[in-house]
């Protein structure tokens, strides 16, 4: 205000100085008085973008601090080593929660067990909870209420930057990390990102070999159109690339694989899943105990599991294997027969 004060004080001074002079005609005291309000404009911009800027780095310095503190006390918190392998699995004790800020449970009083070494689908409709109880189980949100033990433990008390050194995963929603293959791939597992052998056997892994021969410059082949000689991909196939990244990591104790193939046909899905769960078959006798969680909207691909688990409006509303569960006439023969009868009505149109 007083700056504002003074400024207009000093363009009024300026204006009758030079009205004053003598010879100067109306043509300069205009130059001036044009020039003095268009100086006016910029400093009141300048000073408004400043007290921006400086409420945004208030605010993130404070979100900065807030953000420090927390994970402080969670790390103070957390005392238990990630266990070396599961023998029981991990139990769902109870649990609810629902997303900060958020007043509706988006999972609601949850009691499940997920045995040590077996093939778990989780099916329901969008929005019933899927996504929440992978993000749960991966400890990006802790319950709001209940406990997730492993085998007996407290994932609370276990640090998440343990515990995910022993998860792995592909998810709905997949970054593109725009590096070469190696690293996009190999990010997946830190330690090592740039180990030719770890990449390409994670790139087995996700049936993603091919694609990266038909590359220019294999592994090293740059991703990304607006790097220089990078290469841009389709959907699928980064998401290709995403599931790679997923399958890095040698001996998880829990692979999480919430809709990593939406982008692919179901066959290709379907083959995949049918892999994975060969693959989860044949780690049973590495003695690790991997519990692998499957999501899908496609049930044709998930009759396979030991056990799937139905979820409708943050409910469990039954759990079983596919026989039981047809057997059971509830909610997931609904859900399979609807899908089974559309898929055919596909077909034969
Ligand atoms: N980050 C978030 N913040 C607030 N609410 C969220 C968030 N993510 C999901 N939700 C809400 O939580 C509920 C469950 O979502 P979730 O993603 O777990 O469902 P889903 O079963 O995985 O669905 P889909 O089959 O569409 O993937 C939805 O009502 C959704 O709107
Ligand atoms: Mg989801």
């Amino acid at each position: 205000m007083l700056g504002q004060a003074v400024f207009a004080a000093g363009l009024v001074g300026a204006v009758v100085l030079t009205a004053s002079r003598e010879g100067a005609g109306a043509g300069a005291v205009l130059l001036v008085f044009t020039a003095g309000s268009r100086l006016a404009e910029y400093v009141n911009s300048t000073v408004t973008q400043t007290q921006f800027y400086r409420s945004i780095w208030l605010d993130v310095s404070r979100r900065l601090a807030w953000l420090e503190d927390f994970a402080a006390a969670e790390r103070a918190r957390a005392d238990r080593p990630v266990p070396e392998r599961l023998d029981r699995g991990i139990r769902l004790d109870r649990v609810s929660f629902s997303y900060p800020g958020g007043e509706r449970p988006v999972l609601d009083d949850i009691t499940l067990d997920l045995p040590a070494g077996q093939v778990v689908a989780v099916v329901g409709e969008n929005g019933a909870g899927k996504s929440s109880l992978v993000k749960l189980l991966c400890r990006y949100y802790a319950p709001t209420s209940g406990r997730i033990l492993v085998d007996g433990t407290d994932l609370a008390s276990i640090a998440p930057a343990d515990w995910r050194t022993r998860v792995s995963g592909a998810f709905q929603d997949f970054f593109r990390f725009e590096y070469p293959v190696r690293q996009s791939v190999g990010a997946g597992d830190l330690p090592r990102i740039d180990d030719a052998e770890a990449v390409e056997t994670a790139l087995a892994r996700a049936g993603a070999d091919d694609l990266v021969s038909g590359l220019p410059h294999g592994l090293d082949t740059q991703l990304g159109a607006a790097w220089e000689n990078g290469v841009d991909l389709s959907h699928g196939q980064w998401q290709k690339i995403a599931l790679a990244r997923g399958f890095a990591r040698d001996t998880p104790l829990l692979l999480v694989l919430d809709e990593p193939t939406s982008a692919l046909d179901a066959e290709r899905e379907h083959e995949l899943f049918e892999r994975y769960a060969q693959a989860a078959r044949e780690a049973r006798h590495d003695g690790s105990g991997r519990i692998t969680l499957l999501v899908s909207h496609r049930f044709s691909t998930l009759k396979m599991a030991d056990l799937i688990v139905v979820l409708d409006g943050a409910r469990l509303v039954e759990q079983g294997t596919h026989a039981e569960l047809m057997a059971r006439r509830g909610r997931y023969h609904e859900l399979y027969s609807i899908q089974a009868s559309s898929y055919r009505a596909d077909v034969s149109s």
